[in-house]
């Protein structure tokens, strides 16, 4: 009760009654775990025995975040910053020192300038509700981010931010032109304020090292006023794994419109009702039906498509196809915040180099010892491959084939441990398959498996995911690290330790 009393008094003492009532919330509040729960997309970290930050602070100005920076300096209180809360291992709302929450939920305000065809996005916003806002002014742009329209642009923009049009444009962080952070000294630093190392850093090192990220300037990328959308699903008894043994060397050559990722889940749809791996082969094209045939025809026959496995829509219709819901539904879903979420845990890994029949036939075996297993294979190649390593700090680019992610759903706590366990045996299933030296990982599935840092950071230790997240970028991190937070004020489970 100390750290927050503390806390409360010190921010009524710059901004009085009325304003620390109404944007801070310590446990006693009565809107506490409501507003608490309300951006938890892991339902792991719901349960009574997580631990909960002292106090929620909800910003209306960039002032009250200072506010709070200098009032949990004050305090000892951690700080963790949340934007969409879909952080895999939830650490932007745990933790296990005293701590406080700065949710960004009321900073979302987004500013198109369709001249300049840029805009600018608060971190708080979604990006469902970016796509929204595009859609409003225009039909023919777009943006290269995720599919989940709930993410925060917060924290998927800073750790990369990867969806169905990143063959062609890259990734959310690659389309980042400006951005407005607030610094650990409470300095409001756009970038030519804050340098190009620092600038560098947040386009894929990750926010939470580096201070509070308020805002990105980002550049709008064009679409065709229709694209074209299939999916074909196949069981392994239909001929799956012989066509997902030449989708890892046909999807990542395909031309950069032509987006074809593999979706991998269990049903018990196999030959005498017995468990079987459905594989939902799923495209999205920036073209025409028309175009499209001929190039699936010429590069993938096996998969058989036809003009009937086609539908076309507007590109925001993709969005709503790619984020779970009907193309036919009102845009207004794309605002919804609120939504039910599974408890999981994940997994990522990318391929280099294709993984022999033999390799495929043991993964899905593995599969099937699992209820509720979910793989996506994600192609990479197009944009990604002509993008340098060290471009920004998210590394994977040219040579790798495509990005894994595995997980698994944990039904039930008492269960959990034998899921996890059998997630942890796919994961070194698969290691004679991957990338090596060091085995990559997307730090956006952050997982915690990798290693966290100690008390008292090193170098050392940090480098066993550092490496696997960032690969040669990761030194630079830590050297912008060391000039911007040397104090390591902002810090978390797996953030940046200065050099
Ligand atoms: P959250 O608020 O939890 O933040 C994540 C991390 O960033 C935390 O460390 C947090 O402290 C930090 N952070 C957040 N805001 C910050 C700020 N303003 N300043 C500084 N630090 C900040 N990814 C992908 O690339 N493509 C995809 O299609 C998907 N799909 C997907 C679906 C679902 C259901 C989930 C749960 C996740 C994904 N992801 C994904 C992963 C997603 O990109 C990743 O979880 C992002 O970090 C989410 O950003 P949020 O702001 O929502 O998370």
């Amino acid at each position: 009760a100390g750290h927050d009393q503390g806390f409360r008094q010190c921010f009524q003492a710059i901004l009085g009654n009325n304003t620390t009532s109404e944007v801070t919330f310590s446990k006693s509040s009565s809107s506490y775990e409501s507003l608490l729960n309300s951006s938890i997309r892991n339902a792991r970290f719901l349960s009574s025995s997580v631990p909960k930050p002292d106090i929620i602070v909800t910003p209306q100005s960039l002032f009250h975040i200072q506010v709070a920076l200098l009032c949990s300096k004050k305090n000892n209180l951690e700080v963790r910053v949340r934007s969409g809360g879909h952080d895999y291992e939830g650490l932007s709302y745990v933790s296990h020192v005293p701590f406080l929450i700065i949710d960004l939920i009321k900073l979302r305000s987004i500013t198109i300038n369709m001249d300049e065809e840029s805009a600018w996005v608060q971190s708080g916003a979604t990006v469902g509700e970016l796509y929204h806002a595009i859609a409003q002014k225009s039909k023919v742009h777009g943006f290269p981010a995720g599919s989940c329209s709930t993410m925060g642009v917060g924290g998927h923009f800073s750790g990369g931010g990867f969806g169905t049009i990143f063959r062609k444009y890259g990734l959310a962080s690659d389309n980042v032109i400006d951005a407005q952070i607030i610094h650990v000294n409470g300095k409001i630093l756009n970038r030519t304020l804050m340098g190009e190392d620092l600038f560098w850093a947040i386009r894929g090192g990750g926010g939470s090292s580096f201070g509070v990220i308020t805002a990105w300037k980002i550049k709008l990328v064009h679409v065709p006023s229709t694209v074209t959308v299939f999916d074909v699903s196949r069981s392994l008894d239909e001929g799956a794994t012989d066509l997902f043994h030449k989708w890892q060397t046909v999807a990542p050559e395909l031309p950069a419109e032509l987006f074809l990722h593999v979706v991998v889940g269990v049903s018990n749809s196999g030959s005498q009702g017995g468990k079987t791996a459905v594989l939902s082969f799923t495209g999205l094209y920036l073209g025409t039906p028309e175009k499209l045939l001929p190039l699936m025809q010429n590069s993938f026959s096996e998969l058989g498509l036809q003009h009937n496995n086609f539908t076309q829509m507007t590109w925001i219709q993709s969005v709503l196809y790619f984020a779970g819901h009907s193309i036919d539904e009102s845009l207004e879903v794309l605002l919804r915040r609120n939504q039910t979420s599974s408890s999981f845990k994940a997994k990522s890994d990318y391929v280099t180099e294709p993984i022999p029949l033999a390799g495929i036939e043991g993964l899905w075996n593995m599969l099937l010892l699992e209820n509720s297993p979910f793989l996506i294979f994600t192609p990479y190649g197009g944009k990604m491959g002509e993008i340098s390593e060290s471009e920004t700090p998210f590394p994977h680019r040219k040579g790798n084939l495509y990005g894994i992610q595995y997980s698994v759903n944990l039904v039930s706590n008492e269960e959990a441990p034998e899921h996890l366990d059998w997630l942890r045996r796919l994961y070194e299933y698969m290691a004679p398959y991957v990338s090596k030296f060091p085995r990559r990982s997307y730090l956006n599935y952050r997982d915690l498996d990798l290693g966290v840092n100690k008390r008292k950071m090193d170098y050392e230790t940090a480098k066993s995911w550092g490496l696997r997240y960032f690969n040669g970028n990761f030194e630079r991190l830590t050297q912008v690290k060391a000039r911007v937070d040397p104090g390591n004020f902002f810090r978390d489970e797996q953030s940046i330790p200065p050099l």
